[in-house]
């Protein structure tokens, strides 16, 4: 055998043990997962058709630079739970309904996983993502304002104006309100809850 012919062998053999540790074995410990059938019906819950429309804005928009959504397991665990950030640690179940898991690595601002259940006003949502600074002084979280649009106020105010005070007003008879990219985005975080006990026997199972 040439020296070409061995390092093709071990090149080969080093992607085909990768494949078998990355894809095959996690396939095999994870691919069964189902959704848990409960008394109180099926977990995790389905997204709307607008969360998952609002899970490819987060994309966009790259909040899981800064986000992470994975309440962290064994020693480390207490700190998150202590923040307020998850009853429980984070589980594979819990991923089940995502196209994409938004794991995210690194933590400039707090874990999302649950803040449907922390936060679950739409207003909160937009006011912070409009001008993160009104509800959080001097927050680094950028301002998403182009998830929005001024408009001259016919009539009534849109029930979805955005409460703005101070110098984010905007100009008189004129009001912000949320474009489609920014409602279908609250949706996906209002979705944001993993408050079911994963431990809890699948009805479904025991059928
Ligand atoms: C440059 C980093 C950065 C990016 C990018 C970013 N955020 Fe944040 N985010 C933060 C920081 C820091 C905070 C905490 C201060 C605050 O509340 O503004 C925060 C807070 C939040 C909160 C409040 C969470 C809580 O428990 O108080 C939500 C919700 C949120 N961000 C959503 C988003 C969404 C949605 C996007 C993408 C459209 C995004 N963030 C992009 C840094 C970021």
């Amino acid at each position: 055998m040439n020296r070409f012919q061995s390092l093709f062998i071990i090149i080969a053999s080093l992607f085909f043990s990768t494949w078998l540790g990355i894809v095959v074995y996690s396939y095999l410990q994870l691919g069964h997962l189902k959704s848990l059938s409960t008394s109180d019906g099926l977990f995790p819950l389905q997204y709307s058709g607008q969360a998952i429309l609002g899970a490819q804005v987060y994309a966009a928009n790259g909040c899981m630079t800064c986000h992470t959504q994975q309440v962290r397991q064994v020693d480390l665990t207490r700190a998150d739970i202590e923040r307020q950030w998850g009853k429980r640690p984070s589980v594979p179940l819990d991923y089940l309904r995502d196209r994409t898991a938004f794991l995210g690595n690194t933590r400039l601002g707090p874990d999302l996983s649950n803040v449907g259940l922390r936060l679950a006003n739409a207003q909160w949502h937009y006011q912070h993502l409009y001008e993160p600074n009104i509800i959080t002084p001097d927050s680094i979280m950028p301002s998403f304002r182009y998830l929005f649009r001024m408009q001259k106020i016919q009539g009534e105010t849109s029930a979805q104006a955005v409460c703005l005070k101070g110098p984010h007003a905007p100009p008189p008879g004129y009001e912000v309100v949320p474009t489609e990219e920014a409602r279908n985005l609250v949706a996906y975080l209002l979705s944001l809850k993993h408050d079911y006990d994963p431990s809890l026997p699948n009805q479904a199972a025991e059928k």
